[in-house]
């Protein structure tokens, strides 16, 4: 069984996918982690992102793993822990440059392919029910309004101590959906066969409980 699930930045999606995933002993697969790993790679090493060919070299020598633990998922370079680095504003400041590169999507897609075949998995990201997983048999595009958004980006952020105002991260959170949804390769799009569930007015639990049905619904037709 594979579960996609697609939305914007800040929709929620990693932590309802998360939550699914470990219900139901599913995989779970945070392709955007895969991204923000390429673009720590190529901070760290210092490659020129004008041009793809370096980074794909590099990838080349690379693997990126997830290993599950009881606090949460954490994501490796080769041995190198990248999980909270990989969430540094360094790496979200250019992970859109280096997700807009083809060749680099081209290597992700494979990769992230070659994962799914592992056994049943809940994957999320931007393309995954239009491009990664075409065949999912479950597919989610979750929203929620850009103002929601910066607000639940706003009290994680507090969390951590960082103190952006909220009308800048409103203003982040529209700029990133723009530069998502309209570059030319793999855009988020939501495929025609998804189901939409905006989070806006919702909390997690129910979002957790529409998803757990939709997929109990397909189960019981297969
Ligand atoms: O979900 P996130 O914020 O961790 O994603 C990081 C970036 O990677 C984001 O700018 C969009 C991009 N991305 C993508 O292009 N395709 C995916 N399947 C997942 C993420």
């Amino acid at each position: 069984m594979q579960v996609a699930i697609d939305g914007p930045a800040s929709s929620g999606k990693s932590t309802i996918a998360k939550i699914v995933a470990k219900k139901l002993g599913f995989i779970y697969c945070d392709t955007g982690a895969m991204y923000r790993a390429a673009t720590w790679l190529a901070l760290r090493d210092h490659i020129n992102l004008d041009d793809a060919s370096d980074l794909l070299k590099a990838l080349d020598d690379v693997t990126i793993r997830f290993e599950p633990t009881d606090d949460g998922q954490l994501v490796f370079i080769n041995d190198i822990d990248i999980t909270h680095a990989i969430r540094e504003p360094d790496v979200t400041n250019n992970v859109s440059q280096v997700s807009a590169l083809a060749p680099i999507r081209t290597e992700m897609v494979k990769r992230q392919q070659q994962i799914a075949e592992e056994g049943n998995i809940v994957m999320d990201g931007r393309d995954i029910g239009t491009t990664v997983l075409p065949h999912a048999q479950v597919k989610i595009f979750m929203t929620a309004s850009a103002e929601e958004r910066a607000k639940r980006r706003y009290a994680e952020n507090i969390a951590k101590g960082i103190m952006t105002p909220l009308s800048q991260l409103q203003d982040e959170i529209v700029a990133r959906d723009h530069k998502d949804s309209t570059r030319k390769i793999s855009p988020l799009r939501k495929a025609d066969d998804a189901i939409e569930i905006d989070t806006t007015h919702l909390g997690i639990d129910e979002v957790v409980a529409q998803i757990l049905e939709i997929i109990q619904t397909v189960q019981n037709k297969n």
